[in-house]
């Protein structure tokens, strides 16, 4: 251990953990922010999935060891101690819904707690049996009548409305992936949708403003988020992602899922062009059958003829999302790209000629980390909830411990942040 680099780790206000729990992947991030300066990437941990399906625990038992593990990378790479984590809850069953609340204001200014109270109030719709609130993302509030305002605290007014987007979820899952966390020895701070975790990482204000839509597609699920006008508008989870291209191609080929796997991210690519590609296209690809017989005809044009279906397919279902927002004709940002499936050659123009939007590859923001780690759209999720915790002044973010870890202690005001950033 670098002593000048643990140095480094008890110069900062807090440490802040980041879980990503993925259908692929298990990925934590410990980071350390200081007052002024961009939070900084200080270990990082990854384990295989295990017991996780489509984001969601199948598995209690195994889905903990995988987040053991990754917990324990990351620990012995951040040199502390890791006693909790902002957590992404990922799966189909999260949708949104528009609610609105109302309250009277109990002094003569609006204070965070009358912002808590009008969250309570927009929170209280009907929801299926199971089902639960899992984030409350305010998208304007009016006082006394009057609209537009972001941020009311401080302001006067007798009466607090706000127009919220309501993110449910299904209890026993956000329950199971909890008791994974408890079993793996930490606790939860926060559990942030996979979507929204993406988004805190690549969209700017800017974005938000304009309109855009997040597409995380990962190993298990593509995550679809909405934004206009600098608030979350409309989210959902397909159960379809980049695990699907692998096993079409191991099926078609009869070649096992982890040599389909090396086949897709070596030579795999969302559509060839024969003007171009000439050379490429009849490249021979050495793949091995399941049956031990080696197959002497495959070229990469086969390849992408087993794979490209399947990535239009899930394209096609993001602009059936999209038109189901209902604003697909306003997202002046277009579509941003992140998820390992991101990785894939060429998406971004196929994404673009299917969707007509503009497309680009999701580019980690505000975050000190090297050039690889930021430019890598399978890391969007983790360094989303990284980006969050850091802005949030969790309990959490005071427990984590330096391994020599006396001479550090968090700092910051204990009040949590009531306005998010979404
Ligand atoms: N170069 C590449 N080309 C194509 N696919 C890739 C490439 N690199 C990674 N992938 C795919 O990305 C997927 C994993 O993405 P990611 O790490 O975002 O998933 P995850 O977060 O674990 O899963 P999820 O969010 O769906 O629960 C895998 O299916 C993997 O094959
Ligand atoms: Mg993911």
């Amino acid at each position: 251990m670098a002593s000048a680099w643990v140095l480094r780790s008890q110069t900062m206000d807090k440490l802040v953990v980041a879980l990503d729990v993925g259908s692929h992947r298990v990925r934590a991030l410990v980071v350390g922010v200081s007052h002024g300066e961009q939070p900084e990437v200080l270990g990082l941990g990854n384990a295989p999935s295990k017991g996780i399906s489509r984001s969601m625990v199948v598995d209690i038992e195994a889905a903990t060891r995988a987040i053991e593990r990754a917990i324990n990378q990351c620990a012995e790479m951040g040199q502390c101690r890791i006693s909790s984590v902002t957590c992404n809850l990922g799966g189909s069953h999260l949708a949104t819904h528009d609610s609105e609340g109302a309250v009277p204001v109990s002094g003569d200014e609006i204070t965070p707690i009358d912002v808590e109270r009008v969250y309570d109030a927009a929170r209280a719709i009907v929801l299926p049996p199971g089902q639960t609130v899992v984030k409350v993302v305010p998208r304007q509030f009016l006082i006394d009548g009057q609209a537009g305002i972001l941020v009311p605290v401080g302001m006067s007014g007798v009466r607090l409305a706000a127009n919220v987007t309501l993110v449910t979820g299904s209890q026993a899952t956000a329950r199971n992936l909890k008791k994974c966390l408890t079993g793996a020895g930490v606790e939860c701070d926060q559990l942030l949708p996979s979507g929204l975790a993406a988004a805190a990482a690549c969209l700017s204000d800017a974005d938000k403003d304009l309109g855009v839509c997040l597409v995380d597609i990962g190993g298990g699920t593509t995550d679809v988020a909405v934004f206009k006008e600098g608030a979350l508008r409309y989210m959902a989870v397909l159960p379809v992602a980049g695990e699907h291209l692998t096993k079409d191609l191991a099926v078609a080929a009869h070649i096992s899922a982890p040599d389909a796997e090396r086949i897709k991210c070596e030579f795999g690519t969302a559509y060839l062009d024969p003007d171009i590609d000439a050379a490429r296209m009849e490249e021979p690809i050495p793949v091995r059958r399941v049956d031990g017989t080696q197959s002497a005809d495959w070229s990469r044009r086969l390849v992408v003829d087993y794979m490209q279906p399947r990535v239009r397919e899930i394209l096609e279902m993001v602009g059936e999302q999209i038109s189901a927002s209902g604003l697909g004709e306003v997202l002046g940002a277009g579509v941003v790209l992140t998820g390992g499936t991101a990785r894939l050659e060429r998406i971004a123009p196929l994404a673009k000629s299917i969707l007509g939007l503009p497309v680009r590859l999701g580019q980690i923001q505000g975050l000190a980390a090297d050039a690889k780690f930021l430019s890598d759209p399978g890391m969007a999720g983790l360094a989303g909830l990284a980006l969050h915790a850091s802005t949030q002044d969790s309990e959490g973010g005071r427990r984590q411990r330096s391994r020599q870890g006396e001479g550090w202690s968090g700092i910051g005001a204990s009040l949590k942040k009531l306005f998010k950033q979404f």
